[in-house]
């Protein structure tokens, strides 16, 4: 039977702001917490609340270490629209993250695969993570794990549904075709002690109703969060 925790939300600010708390309560109770967060439009809401918070309540970010869930094969933080733009942009930097706390996949790296050995001797030393908030694809990929990834897989790269594809257009002003990404593995993302799903916007309706049937069915990777012990779904679909 499913697990997850269903957050009743008032609409996007407030989902944002749930979802920020929960992250911000991980922190203070484990200030050296590795945590991972999707980048996308999802969480803007709740990196801005991320931010005003911490301030507000003056929570020390700085012995967090920050792991990449996912990237742009073909990208970096200097392009505009990808993962790591986005983490910069509304959370590395008003946070004033130092890069030695953050451990992000580089799209652009000629040993694309040296990438995913990185990142899976990085999580074999020091993980699991304690926390993972992810967005939901249109299609139900969680990171760029696609319908039908295999689930014992660490980083990897991915071939990009037809789907990923079209719905990534929205994040750049250049037309770049990209038709690969790496990503965390499905193994990874499950394996965090707790999970936080946001989602909002009627283009997530139907992987949001898949989630509801509280069935795993890897034809919709968000359905394997029913299996997991610690998650919530903070959604306003
Ligand atoms: C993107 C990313 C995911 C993200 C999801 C939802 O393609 N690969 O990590 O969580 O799709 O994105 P958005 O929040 O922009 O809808």
């Amino acid at each position: 039977m499913s697990k997850i925790t269903y957050l009743a939300t008032k609409d996007y600010q407030d989902l944002s702001q749930q979802a920020a708390s929960l992250i911000i309560a991980e922190i203070v109770s484990n200030p050296k917490a590795m945590i991972c967060l999707a980048a996308g439009d999802t969480p803007i809401g709740t990196f801005g609340e991320l931010v005003r918070m911490a301030k507000d309540q003056a929570v020390d970010f700085s012995l967090v270490t920050f792991v990449s869930l996912d990237e742009w094969v073909g990208l970096d933080g200097q392009n505009e629209g990808s993962c790591r733009s986005y983490l910069d942009k509304y959370l590395y930097k008003p946070l004033n993250i130092k890069a030695e706390q953050i451990k992000f996949f580089d799209g652009k790296a000629l040993d694309i695969m040296g990438e995913c050995e990185k990142m899976n001797a990085f999580l074999a030393e020091f993980g699991p993570l304690n926390l993972c908030l992810l967005g939901i694809g249109v299609n139900g990929h969680l990171g760029f794990n696609e319908p039908y990834s295999a689930f014992d897989q660490n980083a990897y790269v991915c071939d990009l549904d037809e789907i990923t594809q079209t719905v990534g257009n929205k994040y750049f002003k250049t037309a770049y075709n990209i038709k690969q990404g790496i990503t965390l593995g499905l193994q990874q993302i499950l394996s965090a002690d707790k999970i936080i799903t946001i989602a909002n916007g009627d283009s997530k309706q139907a992987a949001v109703t898949a989630l509801r049937a509280g069935v795993a069915d890897i034809a919709c990777p968000v359905t394997l969060l029913n299996e997991h012990q610690d998650c919530y779904a903070i959604l306003f679909v």
